[in-house]
């Protein structure tokens, strides 16, 4: 079934775009990714999040889906799980070029840079599909204005779930212009905390033991110099903002930027 063939049974919601998938790529049996049109009006910051649904009954089922695209981007990415009997995505994964996607108008979220105060040093910190909003983050101009340096790191369980990052920073330093922005100033910093023979740690773990800064051979965490951003599981989310607690850095939003930021990773 694809959503083009179901989008002239089901009336396109008021208020919702309906934009057309341009591509489709499926990393393992639970991730994959897919691109689809910009409406020309819509504006967002790199790091937020739209609704996203499908035409596929009366009522359509949204969940939010956090932008992997910089603001630039003639298109929109979106980075996805795949949940067995999740009433979107099981419908989601299944997508192909030239079916219909719905688009709720208004971005939001806090991922942004306006939520945080100016530093030396940014921190992505994702785990699984949490890395979506830092594929656009890591791709504007506009974080490497403010920051010198940027250190993306994404976990996940196994290995080949750290394909779409590792494919994000190569496109990175293969792309001309972006590449020439960024230059050497982006560190990527993926584990595996289930496979592999090195680092087979948690990043909580990793940065309470100091091997994260060891590592990437940076002082600690620091609130005078260091910003953090961070996307995972509610778990994740809950753990890592204490460490940055711990060490001294204070949650910010839109309305009162701080020196870190928090967003769930949104699944089902
Ligand atoms: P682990 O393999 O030890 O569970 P999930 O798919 O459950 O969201 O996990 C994605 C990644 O996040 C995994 O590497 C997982 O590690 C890690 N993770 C899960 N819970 C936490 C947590 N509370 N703090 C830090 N990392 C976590």
């Amino acid at each position: 079934e694809s959503g083009a063939a179901t989008a002239a049974a089901f009336p396109i919601p008021a208020g919702v775009f309906a934009e057309t998938v341009t591509s489709v790529k499926h990393y393992t049996d639970t991730l994959f990714s897919f691109r689809i049109t910009r409406p020309a009006s819509f504006r967002f910051r790199s790091g937020e999040f739209v609704m996203i649904g499908l035409p596929n009954a009366e009522k359509p089922v949204f969940r939010a889906y956090s932008i992997a695209s910089p603001s630039w981007d003639e298109e929109l990415e979106f980075f996805s799980i795949k949940v067995p009997g999740g009433p979107l995505t099981e419908h989601l994964q299944k997508i192909q070029p030239g079916d219909t996607i719905l688009m709720r108008r208004k971005p939001t979220g806090t991922l942004v840079m306006d939520a945080l105060l100016p530093g030396k040093r940014l921190y992505l910190f994702s785990t699984g599909t949490g890395i979506a909003p830092f594929a656009g983050i890591v791709r504007d101009p506009e974080t490497y204005e403010k920051f010198e340096q940027v250190i993306l790191t994404h976990t996940c369980r196994f290995d080949a779930e750290l394909d779409y990052g590792r494919e994000l920073v190569k496109k990175i330093r293969e792309d001309e212009l972006v590449s020439e922005i960024v230059g050497d100033r982006l560190v990527h910093y993926a584990t595996s905390t289930r496979e592999g023979e090195t680092r087979r740690h948690r990043i909580t773990t990793l940065i309470e033991t100091g091997e994260l800064f060891a590592d990437l051979g940076v002082p600690p965490l620091d609130p005078e110099t260091d910003r953090a951003m961070i996307c995972g599981s509610m778990a994740m989310l809950k753990d890592t903002a204490a460490l940055c607690e711990k060490f001294g850095l204070v949650e910010g939003s839109n309305a009162n930027p701080g020196t870190y930021v928090v967003e769930r990773a949104f699944v089902d």
